[in-house]
């Protein structure tokens, strides 16, 4: 009598689920599971491994059978029936493995396996195979051959996009971290030519981060100051004088008071600043939501709310916020921090004059804002003091 499990009827029903879902997957373990989960009861077999290719080993990763197999060993490719298929980039068909000596038979006695289907992952340059196994010999049918072929089609499609979406993450964060080292190489470019700055990049960027955490938290701009948003303005905000590169030294470095018409000059760094990014957005054929916020603080940082300011002369809400921002931050460090013709003024001193200059040089609604976390201002004019 016949003891041995019958082989169950293969299935089509969930194929079209099962490719759709992989369609979909994100990584390779969300893969392994998708075809864990199903390969077995559409193949009708009695157990499925996922075998994934290892430099010169194949790694059998995940597995589902009525007893175990392999999970979490590795062979050499060229001992190995999964090795054998991903080599030749074939599918695999044994009704009787103690027949066939590309079987290592002592890795199979302990198991319930007697035939087996093994089909390799993408035909070109194979990433992998998915094995298929019956307890009884002279299995599997052309069906269920044709269905096993048809998952690692489909897995071969899915390890494709989930090897696209790796490389377009890996591309995205390499670019992100360009661009931060190279705001990072402009700022200091400016830092460096200009004796007002020493840490006041660095500590403009943490003010406007705090003033913006603060607005999230008041109508009506809560619902401006997405964390992205803030984000975005944190690291734009150094770049907000890179004008200043243009300046003459003779102007930007001197020690004292400006005449009226060096002070003219001076004032173009909002221009230049402006200029400058412009043409960043230029060569690269198009704009970035960082470029066009770091853009507009550079050009919009020194008008005034009542619309006395430069370049510009802009007015009340005219001036983007990131501007009107950037000028409480900028104008507070300029204030508590001493400079070669002044002294440094004390911290609720600088507050006192940002408040009664509310309405004037400031937007009133962000300096009522910045009343409730001005002692956030001296921490970080603190923290990022500048050395003596
Ligand atoms: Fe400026
Ligand atoms: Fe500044």
């Amino acid at each position: 009598m016949d003891t041995s499990p019958k082989q169950r009827p293969v299935s089509t029903d969930g194929m079209e689920d099962l490719i759709l879902r992989l369609s979909m997957a994100r990584g390779v373990e969300e893969i392994m599971a998708l075809v864990r989960q199903s390969a077995r009861s559409l193949t009708g077999a009695d157990g499925v491994t996922f075998v994934l290719r290892d430099n010169d080993k194949c790694y059998y990763a995940d597995e589902d059978a009525i007893a175990p197999l392999w999970k979490g060993q590795r062979f050499p490719m060229e001992t190995c029936i999964s090795g054998w298929a991903m080599n030749h980039a074939e599918v695999v068909v044994i009704e009787d493995i103690y027949k066939d000596n590309r079987i290592p038979h002592e890795a199979y006695r302990p198991t319930f396996v007697k035939s087996l289907a093994m089909a390799p992952v993408r035909e070109e340059d194979p990433v992998g195979a998915i094995g298929a196994y019956w307890a009884k010999a002279e299995c599997p049918s052309a069906e269920a051959i044709h269905l096993l072929q048809r998952i690692a089609h489909s897995t071969a499609v899915a390890m494709t996009n989930v090897a696209l979406i790796n490389s377009l993450a890996a591309a995205k964060e390499e670019a992100a971290r360009a661009r931060d080292a190279m705001i990072l190489a402009m700022a200091s470019l400016a830092e460096t030519r200009d004796t007002e700055t020493g840490n006041h990049i660095r500590r403009t960027q943490h003010y406007v981060r705090a003033l913006a955490e603060a607005l999230k938290e008041h109508e009506p701009y809560s619902e401006h100051f997405s964390d992205d948003v803030i984000d975005l303005l944190y690291k734009s905000a150094p770049l907000h004088d890179i004008g200043k590169v243009g300046i003459p030294d003779s102007i930007l470095l001197k020690p004292g008071k400006l005449e009226p018409e060096e002070y003219e000059v001076m004032k173009t760094h909002a221009e230049l600043g402006r200029t400058a990014i412009a043409a960043a957005e230029r060569y690269m054929g198009s704009t970035t939501p960082f470029l066009s916020l770091a853009k507009e603080i550079a050009h919009t940082h020194h008008e005034k709310w009542n619309g006395t300011g430069y370049p510009q002369g802009l007015r009340g809400e005219d001036i983007p916020i990131g501007g009107r921002i950037m000028a409480i931050a900028d104008v507070y460090d300029a204030l508590v921090s001493e400079r070669i013709y002044k002294p440094a003024m004390p911290h609720d001193d600088a507050v006192d004059l940002i408040l009664r200059e509310a309405g004037r040089h400031f937007d009133p609604g962000l300096v009522n804002v910045f009343a409730t976390i001005a002692p956030k201002f001296r921490e970080i004019h603190r923290q990022f003091a500048d050395a003596a």
